[in-house]
Order: C-alpha cells, then sequence, then structure tokens
C-alpha cells in the first residue's frame, strides 16, 4: 500500500508516469475502508503534507472552553442549529427550481454559494467528536446556518456562520500551533484544526460520504432496480455531486482566494467545469479560475477636475505572459502558505496555463487557471442544457461513467477521450433527435436578449438568458431508447469525414485530420478533443456497437423474475458495466456464459470490428469508477 502511495504521489507531482494497470487515483489506492485503518498509508501522507499543512489548532479542553487569546472580541450566544442534511436543500429540489430559473440564475447561484462559502471554517476534528459540544463552542461565535462532518484523511467539519464576524471572533480565539522540530508558517487561514482533551461516550455524528459508490456496490443497487429508465436515474442520484460536496468545492475556492487575495483583494476565485455545470460526479476534480475582473471594474474612474490618476503597473509582453507570472507567484504561495495544499505544480506552458495541486482536507484534485472567462461561459451552457430536461443529465451521467468503467475516459491528462467532449457528444445527439430533445447553440443565440450580449476575447458567448423563451418539443423518448440510439449514432458516426458541431447541430466537414473533431461551442476555431488518438476513438466506437449490440439482448434487457434481492445478476444498464466482452480472456468466458446462446451474433460482430491494440487498454482500470 505504501507503495503504490509513493509511485501515486511521484506521478502527482510529475515525476513518473503511472505504470499500465496501477490505479489511476488515490481513491483506488486507499479505498474508503482503508482510509482510517490504514495507518502505514495514511501516517506517509500526513508526513509528506506536514510542512504544508500547517493548520491552527482550535483549543478545546474538557469544560469545553475556548482558550481566548484576545479579550476584544463578543461572540454571539444565539443559536441557531441545523444539520447538514436537513438544512439543505436536496439536489433534485435545487436543480428543478434552477431548471425553473434558468441561465440568468446561473450566476445567482454561483454567487449566492459563493457568499455562503465566505461565511465557513473547515475545520480538521478528533475522530470521535462530540458534536453537541463542538457546536455550542461555536456558537459562542453566533449563529450556525450549516454545519457537516465528512471523512478525508481525517475526520473534517465544514461550519457555515450567519455572518462572516462570526469567523473574525473565531480566528480570535484560535492559536498557531507551537511545533517542535520544524517551523509554521504563520498564515491564519480558514482551515483550523480542533484539539479535544478527554472523550466519554456520545453519539457519533453522521458524516457525509464525499466519494461516489464503488463500482460492484453501482451495479448491485441498478440490479435491483425494475427498469433500465431507473436504473438511469438511480446511477445519476448516486452519483452526482450532493450540496455537501458542492459547498466544500466553493469553500475550498474561498480559501485559495484568501491566499490570492494577499496580492490581489478584489480577486474572486470561481469554480467552473463539472462542479458548476450541473454534470460533476463525486470525486471530480475542482477546476478554478483566478478572476480579476473586479479589479479593472473599480478602476473606471473619470474625475470632474479633467485630472485622473493611475497606477504605475509592471508590464508584460502580452496577457499570456501577465497570466503567467500571476500564476507563477499564485502557485508559489499556495505550495508554500496553503495548507493542505499539497502535490503543487505549475503548468505554465499549457495553453491554458494552470497550477495543479491536491487539496488534502477535502481530497479534491484541484486546477487553477487564470482568465477562462470563455470556459465559464460553457460551464453555464452545460448547466443550461441540463435544466431542459432531466433526461440529459441521466443520459449523460450514465454515458459518463459507463466510459470511465471501461477506461474511456480518465483521470489522467492522456489520448483519451475527456468528460467535458463525452458531454458535447450527447448534447449533439439529442439535437439529433427528432423531434429534436435539445437546441442548437444557434438558436440559444438567437433568442437572446440585448442584456444577454456576451462577448468574450472576440468570441460571440452570447446565449439567452431567459429559458422561458426556449420552447421544447414533444420527445417522449424514454432512457432505454436514447441509450441504445445513442451507442448506434456514435458506433456508426463517420468520424473519418465529419465533426461534432452543437452550435449548428448538425454534423459538418472536418476542417482538419484529427480522428475525433468536436468544435468548441464558444472558441469556433477549436477543437475540444485534439488530444484524442485512433486509438482512443476506435475502442470508443467498438464499445458503442457492443453495447448497442448487447441491450438487444433479452438477458441483458429484462430483469430475471425468480432471483432474491441479494442475488440479482447484473442487468440492463448495470451488465454494460461488467467487463467488455472485447477484453480479457477470463472477463470474455463468464460474459460468454451468460450469453451463449447469442453467441454467433457477438462472434460475428467481433469478426466485423477487428480491433486492434483494444485489449489492454480496455483492462486498465475497467472495474475502477471512482475518478
Ligand atoms: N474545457 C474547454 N475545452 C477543453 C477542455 C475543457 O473549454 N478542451 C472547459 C470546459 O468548460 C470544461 C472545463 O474546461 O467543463 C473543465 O475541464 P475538465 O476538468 O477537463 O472537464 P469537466 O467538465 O470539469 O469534467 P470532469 O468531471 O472530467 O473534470
Ligand atoms: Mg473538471
Amino acid at each position: 500500500m505504501c507503495l503504490k502511495y509513493l509511485v501515486y504521489k511521484r506521478a502527482l507531482c510529475g515525476e513518473v508516469s503511472l505504470p499500465f494497470g496501477f490505479p489511476q487515483n488515490r481513491n483506488a489506492i486507499f479505498p474508503r475502508s482503508h482510509r482510517t485503518v490504514n495507518v502505514c498509508a495514511c501516517a506517509y501522507f500526513n508526513s509528506t503534507m506536514a510542512a504544508s499543512f500547517g493548520v491552527c489548532r482550535l483549543p478545546m479542553s474538557g469544560s469545553g472552553k475556548f482558550i481566548k487569546l484576545c479579550h476584544g472580541a463578543v461572540p454571539q450566544t444565539q443559536r441557531r442549529l441545523a444539520t447538514s442534511t436537513s438544512a439543505l436543500p436536496s439536489r433534485t429540489e435545487k436543480q428543478a427550481s434552477t431548471a425553473a430559473k434558468g441561465s440568468a440564475s446561473f450566476q445567482a447561484i454561483q454567487e449566492e454559494r459563493r457568499e455562503q462559502a465566505e461565511r465557513s471554517v473547515l475545520i480538521s476534528c478528533p475522530a470521535k467528536i462530540n458534536e453537541n459540544k463542538f457546536l455550542d463552542e461555536l456558537t459562542k461565535h453566533g449563529t450556525i446556518d450549516k454545519h457537516f462532518f465528512y471523512n478525508s484523511y481525517g475526520t473534517y467539519a465544514v461550519v457555515e456562520f450567519s455572518s462572516r464576524e462570526s469567523i473574525a471572533s473565531l480566528k480570535e480565539s484560535t492559536n498557531i500551533p507551537a511545533v517542535q522540530h520544524e517551523a509554521a508558517v504563520p498564515f491564519k487561514s480558514r482551515l483550523l484544526a480542533l484539539k479535544q482533551t478527554g472523550s466519554g461516550s456520545h453519539p457519533v455524528p453522521n458524516f457525509q460520504d464525499q466519494s461516489p459508490p464503488s463500482i460492484n456496490d453501482l451495479i448491485k443497487l441498478l440490479s435491483e432496480q425494475d427498469s433500465i429508465d431507473e436504473q438511469l436515474q438511480c446511477l445519476t442520484k448516486a452519483l452526482e455531486l450532493s450540496e455537501e460536496n458542492i459547498s466544500l468545492r466553493f469553500l475550498v475556492c474561498s480559501l485559495l482566494r484568501d491566499i490570492a487575495g494577499a496580492y490581489f483583494p478584489e480577486c474572486i476565485i470561481r469554480p467552473f467545469g463539472s462542479t458548476v455545470n450541473s454534470f460533476g460526479k463525486l470525486g471530480c476534480d475542482l477546476d478554478m479560475f483566478l478572476d480579476l475582473d473586479g479589479i479593472y471594474a473599480s478602476n473606471q474612474k473619470t474625475q470632474g477636475s479633467g485630472l485622473s490618476m493611475e497606477y504605475q503597473v509592471k508590464r508584460g509582453a502580452s496577457e499570456r505572459v501577465v497570466t503567467q507570472s500571476i500564476l507563477s507567484v499564485i502557485g508559489e504561495c499556495v505550495d508554500k502558505f496553503g495548507p493542505g495544499c499539497v502535490g503543487v505544480q505549475k503548468i505554465l506552458q499549457a495553453r491554458c496555463p494552470l497550477v495543479r495541486f491536491a487539496h488534502q482536507p477535502s481530497g479534491f484534485p484541484c486546477d487553477l487557471t487564470a482568465n477562462n472567462r470563455v470556459a465559464m461561459k460553457s460551464s453555464e451552457l452545460l448547466f443550461l442544457y441540463g435544466t431542459l430536461d432531466p433526461r440529459v443529465r441521466q443520459l449523460v451521467f450514465s454515458v459518463r461513467c459507463w466510459a470511465r468503467v471501461h477506461a474511456i475516459t480518465s483521470s489522467i491528462p492522456g489520448a483519451w477521450i475527456t468528460n467535458f467532449s463525452l458531454t458535447v457528444m450527447v448534447l449533439f445527439f439529442l439535437q439529433q433527435r427528432s423531434p429534436a430533445i435539445l437546441p442548437t447553440l444557434d438558436q440559444l443565440m438567437e433568442l437572446a436578449g440585448p442584456s444577454d450580449k456576451c462577448v468574450i476575447e472576440g468570441n460571440d458567448c452570447t446565449i439567452v438568458s431567459d429559458v422561458s423563451k426556449i420552447t421544447m418539443q414533444n420527445n417522449t423518448d424514454t432512457l432505454l431508447k436514447l441509450l441504445q440510439e445513442f451507442f448506434e449514432f456514435y458506433g456508426n458516426f463517420p468520424f473519418k469525414k465529419s465533426s461534432i458541431n452543437i452550435r449548428k447541430g448538425k454534423e459538418e466537414i472536418k476542417p482538419e485530420t484529427s480522428p475525433l473533431y468536436i468544435q468548441n461551442p464558444f472558441e469556433i476555431t477549436l477543437n475540444i478533443s485534439k488530444n484524442v488518438n485512433a486509438t482512443q476513438l476506435e475502442r470508443f466506437v467498438v464499445l458503442c456497437r457492443e453495447s448497442a449490440w448487447l441491450l438487444q439482448q433479452g438477458e441483458v434487457l429484462n430483469r430475471s423474475s425468480n432471483q432474491t434481492a441479494d442475488s440479482v445478476p447484473a442487468w440492463g444498464f448495470a451488465a454494460l458495466l461488467l467487463p467488455s466482452v472485447t477484453s480479457g480472456a477470463g472477463v470474455k468466458s463468464r460474459r460468454k456464459k451468460k450469453l451463449e446462446p447469442a453467441s454467433s451474433r457477438i462472434k460475428n460482430l467481433l469478426d466485423s470490428l477487428k480491433i486492434k491494440g483494444g485489449d489492454t487498454a480496455a483492462k486498465k482500470g475497467s472495474a475502477n469508477l471512482r475518478r
């Protein structure tokens, strides 16, 4: 276990590539069951983190009193407690209300979450935390709106106060730890550590899960459903980001903003990508961008006297060079001062320069970029599509899960199809239905009002914000039908000559020879899947054909009626998550056994595919759903 971790840690730092067949993520190395028991692995992880993980200690004595360093703080004593689960609206409630409010509220939702995060703290707690005592202590600093506990290399609590003054009060009563044999960076962040002396018997708090279910658990859960449509709905619920997980993501952005704010007080760190586009799965990365627009906004002042003042600023050769400088410095601060930020890599020569690191207390792999407004806009576009019809998210989650299980996608960069590309492929497919389930991007643009006008770096990113202007067509296809036809559609798509274009909602002649060409929705000269090589595309096509075929088989389509709940064999969508028939001899014989009557058809199918080199790649991580 320790050796695996060492290899993984070095790969995270870019020192080595992960060997073939090696678990591609730390969850696979430290599955949930190991996280608390594997002392060796955790001790190694924590000791390597020690230098950068100088959390402030929040003393909690046996009598439950905070040691106050400053007597000036006047804590509020009113206590309004809410448990995490009762306080937070369910994901689906939120989604439904969002659908009604539409794209305009996308920003409003982000703003609200950001503001909540600024009133929140993240606290490392003893494993046997006494929740009541904990809340009693914290409410001395003010009313608590929400709180929840979770485990990630230790026990943590997220506490959201009603007002920011509570944070100031709490920080004033918090110590910088006295460390022996090393020195602490005295940075007072909102990542704290609670020390508890004495224990006693008390109820264990409810821990929120921040990881997706294992693939075996998911297959079991899906197999217990009564229809394939129910399976896809159930899968979405099991994998989607919980309200707590989204809150934690915004809190991590807010904690990083505190670091960047030392240089740029008006800056905001905004999450984008799957954290906000409604297609995020538990365990997905946290994409962030450093938004400096607030600085420019406050700069447009004219004086009546005819005189005006300007800041003297350092100039760079180009915007890219300035972005690289800023990210380099912020990356350095995150590395040297950011509690819990480990494995920091500055990837400044990328097309979109970024700082990559792991935020250990939340367990999120993080990418921090700057100047990434177009990507934020495409996140908003995806969010809008996700709200128009519930089948959109259900199909996207299912296809993404299927692709991950079969190693079509991966959490590490490479020549694979990415989740973003896959999502756009699903949207494109839904635009092709008759009647169409989703409008084209051009149609969303035509419906836009003057206030929706948005041009970023010369790219027209205008989309309608008033969702009530969008007329949805009456398409009643079931999820099963959509899934079957998705696989058929891409199993036979003319990738050699055509590109995928959600702006026009139709295939176009490829402008260049990349095996897979998916036009970037807003930066229309870019191909979002330029990284994909012919082998990976072929593997995708082969799996689409195989899955389309499987979904025509009676054994797969129907749940066998004479099984007990405990022993339902994988059927329906769950059967598509079993290892592919086109990989692994052992797997082949297992599948062959179940589908023997159709063996001649599958032989013909396999003969017609003539897959080359797909075997080993398909094996890699095939049973691994986590990230
Ligand atoms: N993006 C883009 N063009 C690309 C890749 C990414 O515009 N070629 C933008 C998209 O808005 C995408 C975001 O960057 O959503 C984050 O990229 P990534 O993390 O790769 O995708 P996610 O959608 O976040 O999916 P995942 O769950 O795999 O992280
Ligand atoms: Mg992402």
